[in-house]
């Protein structure tokens, strides 16, 4: 297995391209069961999520090209061969659950293995399942699958509140709702961009679709939709991950792609520390040029609120802030499992139940540390740019499911970061 070695290098100083969104993309791929006809995405990050996506998505018959080193991906399901999402695939990523919607609106039926509890918390499948269930699907649970069946006639337009909201579920209903009969009145959906970006492209396909980006999306079926090309929306998680950069070690980045929209509740709470940011032609640029950065209090909540999927990389940065900060997590349980990794670094955080107090310090300290999920182990990364002396990461395969070539990014701006196999 390998590792990340990192040292304390001072400012930082240079360009950082975003990739198009791991989230958004995941989506998107399924979406591709919809039709028969050509799906082609561009602006694909290259992931290892992405590859066990195209593996599910080949493993029931979707011919899956990958051109242009893995930016764009065309995508057939013209010759399904199988409704089946096997464990062996589904267990390695939860995502998975995204075939389930789309397969059974198209094909009347779909076999999908339930995803298993995971390091971030419980995260259950229940509402995606009952969103279904409203649209007139019959469920089955066992042997730790879920057997999907649609009516003879098809899945038939329905109004379904989500009793929390939820990413995966809407996304799940909505494009089942694009080949019900009828009409289907998604309430208390997610508003996330990667779901506006759904919508987007639901509609170049042929969709009827309104409301994306509020909590009610309106979804008209239609007999069937047809092929198109789709730019994947910027990611916005690592947009913040690289703002959080120079943020903690000084200097000035310019992010390629950058954009304030993606992320407000996050800029504001940044500026709020002390950090500034500029639009530019080319994206955002993110300094910090002098001085501590100030303690400030977050809590997450889903969009437009602070993103979870940036809680542990903030609390990297509070870490050395001047004064203490709460930061609370309202959306999984368990999320604070980088705070004992941080702590070995000399960082002072209190953890209790969903929320952490840090009390900033001057400096960190390198050590050996290890990546429990996606976002905890950037947060150990950007903790050890900032560190005095080496940090070592393990386990980092939890990175790869989620940030394209972060050495060779990082090292563009000046970071010491280099990647080892482990002795
Ligand atoms: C998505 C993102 C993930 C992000 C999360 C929250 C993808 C592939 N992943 O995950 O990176 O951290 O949104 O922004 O897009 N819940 C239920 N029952 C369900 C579904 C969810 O109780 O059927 C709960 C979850 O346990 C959690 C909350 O709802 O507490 C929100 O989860 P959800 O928005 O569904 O997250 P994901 O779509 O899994």
């Amino acid at each position: 297995m390998d590792q990340i070695i990192v040292r304390g290098n001072g400012p930082l100083q240079g360009e950082i391209p975003i990739a198009g969104a791991k989230n958004a993309c995941l989506t998107l791929m399924p979406a591709t069961l919809l039709t028969d006809q050509p799906l082609t995405l561009t602006n694909a990050p290259r992931l290892s999520d992405i590859r066990t996506m195209t593996a599910l998505l080949q493993s029931m018959g979707v011919e899956v090209t990958s051109l242009q080193d893995g930016q764009v991906l065309a995508m057939s399901s013209h010759a399904l061969t199988s409704h089946r999402a096997e464990y062996d695939i589904v267990r390695k990523m939860r995502a998975s659950i995204l075939v389930l919607g789309p397969m059974l609106a198209r094909e009347g039926r779909a076999e999908v293995s339930l995803p298993g509890g995971c390091a971030i918390g419980a995260r259950p499948v229940d509402l995606h399942l009952s969103a279904l269930q409203a649209m007139g699907a019959e469920l089955d649970l066992r042997d730790g699958y879920v057997y999907a069946k649609a009516p003879s006639a098809g899945l038939k337009g329905a109004e379904f509140e989500f009793p929390l909201v939820s990413v995966g579920a809407t996304e799940n209903a909505l494009m089942a709702a694009t080949l019900a009969r009828g009409t289907t009145v998604l309430k208390n959906a997610a508003r996330e961009p990667e779901i506006v970006d759904l919508v987007q492209c639901l509609r170049r396909m042929g969709a009827q679709i309104e409301g994306e980006g509020t909590g009610t999306i309106t979804i008209q079926g239609v007999d069937s939709l047809h092929g198109a090309t789709h730019p994947v929306v910027t990611d916005r998680i690592e947009l913040g991950t690289y703002m959080l950069a120079p943020a903690m070690c000084g200097g000035e980045i310019e992010l390629l792609g950058g954009r304030i929209d993606l992320l407000a509740a996050f800029c504001e709470k940044l500026d709020e520390a002390g950090i500034s940011i500029n639009e530019t032609p080319r994206g955002l640029k993110v300094a910090r040029k002098n001085g501590r950065v100030r303690a400030v209090d977050v809590a997450t909540a889903p969009y437009p609120g602070f993103p979870t999927d940036l809680q542990a990389q903030f609390m990297a940065l509070m870490c050395l802030a001047e004064g203490s900060s709460v930061l609370e997590e309202t959306i999984f349980e368990n999320r604070f499992m980088h705070a004992p990794e941080l702590t070995r670094m000399g960082a002072q955080i209190e953890v209790h139940g969903g929320q952490a107090k840090v009390t900033g310090v001057r400096q960190l300290r390198g050590a050996p540390v290890m990546a429990t999920d996606l976002r905890a182990s950037v947060s150990l990364i950007l903790a050890g740019m900032a560190a005095e002396g080496q940090t070592t990461v393990s386990r980092v395969y939890h990175l790869d499911r989620g940030y394209e070539h972060v050495v060779r990014k990082l090292r563009g701006v000046g970071a010491l970061i280099e990647r080892v196999k482990e002795e």
